[in-house]
């Protein structure tokens, strides 16, 4: 390649990760990330914080659940190699294989490796449901809400029908960028209103940390991405409707939460 080439290739890497940038910053403004539904529930802001914390438990683990599908349904969509490759690291942590360099970060997190390694993260989802006593045979009885089902399910087309940009803007921007942001809220709600050890909320001591790295390797594909005009609008506009969907998906659990009934202070 000649000096010329590789300022260009450069150049056009620069403006591919300027453009992902500006759109990190948008994703971190947007309600889905600064939710009134997860202010409340932090302040305890809610007629029965328990109680709205157990419903966001048995909602959430629908879309949860799914996880690793929106991520290998993302892989399938991708191109390049490397791409993938990175995308099978990240599918191999959600399995519970975490690196040193993980343990050491979840170790400073107060986290006992011994709690996470191993333990695919849908079993330390149900971990924290098996605490608050939503049993399977509970769960059969307590059937999901049409929000949560419609939240996973039009968040899993997302990944799948739209193309390569599309799908890394809405797993990549949309979600993994701005996850920890989400779960530190409700992780202080957890601390604050329920009565669980740190081993069975220890999901969501885990992703306040290790999904920092997740987001970073989506934005480095999503910034190689950006290099090529093409996929900037499918890149932002997967973004977006991952974010929209999440947001719509809390404002119906802030409705549900304001109509419980007030919790007994005993
Ligand atoms: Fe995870």
């Amino acid at each position: 390649m000649s000096m010329s080439a590789q300022v260009l290739v450069s150049d056009a890497k620069q403006d591919g990760l300027q453009f992902v940038t500006e759109l990190a910053r948008e994703a971190a403004q947007h309600r889905a990330a600064n939710h009134p539904y997860l202010e409340a529930l932090a302040a305890g802001d809610v007629p029965d914080p328990a109680g709205a914390l157990a419903d966001l438990a048995r909602q959430y683990y629908v879309y949860s659940a799914d996880f690793v599908r929106y991520l290998s349904a993302t892989i399938g969509q991708l191109e390049y190699l490397p791409h993938r490759a990175a995308l099978v690291r990240n599918l191999t942590e959600e399995s519970g294989v975490l690196s040193e360099h993980e343990l050491e970060e979840v170790k400073a997190a107060g986290v006992d490796p011994a709690w996470v390694q191993g333990v695919p993260h849908p079993v330390l989802f149900r971990r924290f449901l098996d605490a608050l006593g939503m049993t399977e045979a509970w769960l059969s009885d307590n059937p999901p809400c049409d929000d949560a089902v419609i939240w996973s399910r039009t968040f899993h087309q997302c990944c799948t029908a739209g193309g390569p940009a599309q799908a890394v803007g809405a797993l990549g921007l949309g979600t993994e960028l701005i996850v920890p942001q989400i779960y530190r809220p409700i992780l202080r709600a957890i601390i604050e209103h329920l009565d669980v050890s740190p081993r069975e909320r220890v999901f969501f001591d885990l992703h306040t940390t290790v999904d920092d790295a997740h987001g970073e390797v989506l934005l480095e594909i999503a910034a190689d991405l950006a290099m090529q005009a093409e996929h900037r609008a499918p890149l932002r506009l997967g973004m977006q409707m991952a974010l929209h969907l999440r947001s719509a998906f809390f404002d119906a659990m802030h409705r549900r939460a304001l109509a419980m009934p007030m919790r007994e202070v005993k």
